[in-house]
């Protein structure tokens, strides 16, 4: 069987490149969507550490939390299906801020951004490309380091991304957090979640789920889980250890050529220039 091609994977919309998992009519119809005040988003770029998140996020709470996949992802029929679900919903999405139902701003729904190094998270991407079938042939590194600048990959140009929420990110309803520093010190970041979220998780049950969210522990976890249809923040693939492939901050240095990595930073200059990151 020949493998799709692009044109059966990829469409854009609003001039982002999607998966046709996402459907143009769902895309059209999120502006009608119906928030409720206590749903959380979990916000990002494609391999950011979402997954990572989300498994934080599920273990702070001790109530019932229904984790659905990204609002983005499926047909038409996708809002109504939330619509049905009990509070609480939390609620991940690759949507760039301006793309965001106006509903969760409107009222003032928690959003939680994580963001990385755009340079591992482009290796991250690489890898994820490679191995899916329902994303487009990638052949080498240098070939999708390309389309990663130009923001020809699914959900569009990083910098855009990341700029769009960047602004927002006093808000107090938003809590920006960065892969690296949840690498660096695990326990201090979920404090700052459990603050957040007016959680009141005492820091040896913080402790604990820090150890259940290491790496190795999620991994082996999913490892187990494999065909569990409740693990769906990655709507993409089934196989789940395309998600938990590496964990580690720099590997983007075992990828980039010296050339790469110095057009990398002056791009990231110039897009970055009004950021302040
Ligand atoms: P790598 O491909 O660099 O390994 P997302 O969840 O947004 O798709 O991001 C996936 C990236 O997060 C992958 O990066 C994955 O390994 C990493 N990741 C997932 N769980 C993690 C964890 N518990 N600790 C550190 N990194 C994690």
């Amino acid at each position: 069987m020949s493998s799709p091609s692009e044109a059966e994977l990829i469409h854009m919309f609003k001039g982002i490149p999607f998966t046709t998992r996402s459907s143009p009519e769902l895309l059209k119809s999120l502006d009608t969507f119906d928030a409720r005040e206590d749903d959380l988003l979990l916000v990002s770029y494609p391999k950011s550490g979402t997954h990572w998140l989300a498994g934080v996020i599920t273990k702070l709470y001790n109530t019932q939390v229904t984790l659905t996949s990204p609002i983005e992802f499926g047909d038409i029929s996708k809002l109504e299906e939330l619509n049905k679900l009990s509070s609480k919903r939390i609620i991940p999405t690759h949507l760039d801020y301006n793309m965001l139902p106006p509903n969760f701003k409107n009222k003032k729904c928690k959003m939680i951004y994580i963001s990385r190094n755009p340079k591992d998270t482009a290796v991250s991407m690489y890898h994820y490309y490679r191995d899916n079938p329902n994303l487009p042939t990638i052949d080498t590194w240098t070939a999708f380091f390309d389309l990663f600048l130009k923001g020809d990959v699914v959900c569009g140009s990083w910098f855009d991304h990341f700029l769009s929420w960047e602004e927002h990110a006093n808000e107090k309803n938003i809590l920006f957090l960065f892969y690296e520093d949840m690498k660096k010190d695990l326990f201090k970041i979920v404090k700052e979640m459990n603050l957040f979220l007016g959680l009141n998780v005492s820091d040896k049950d913080i402790q604990d789920i820090c150890k259940k969210s290491s790496f190795s522990e999620m991994k082996s976890d999913t490892e187990k889980e494999n065909s569990d249809p409740s693990h769906t923040v990655c709507a993409l693939t089934s196989n789940r250890k395309l998600i938990f492939r590496k964990g580690a901050v720099g590997d983007w240095k075992n990828h980039f050529t010296p050339k790469q990595n110095r057009r990398f930073e002056e791009i990231f200059n110039e897009k970055m220039k009004l950021s302040e990151m």
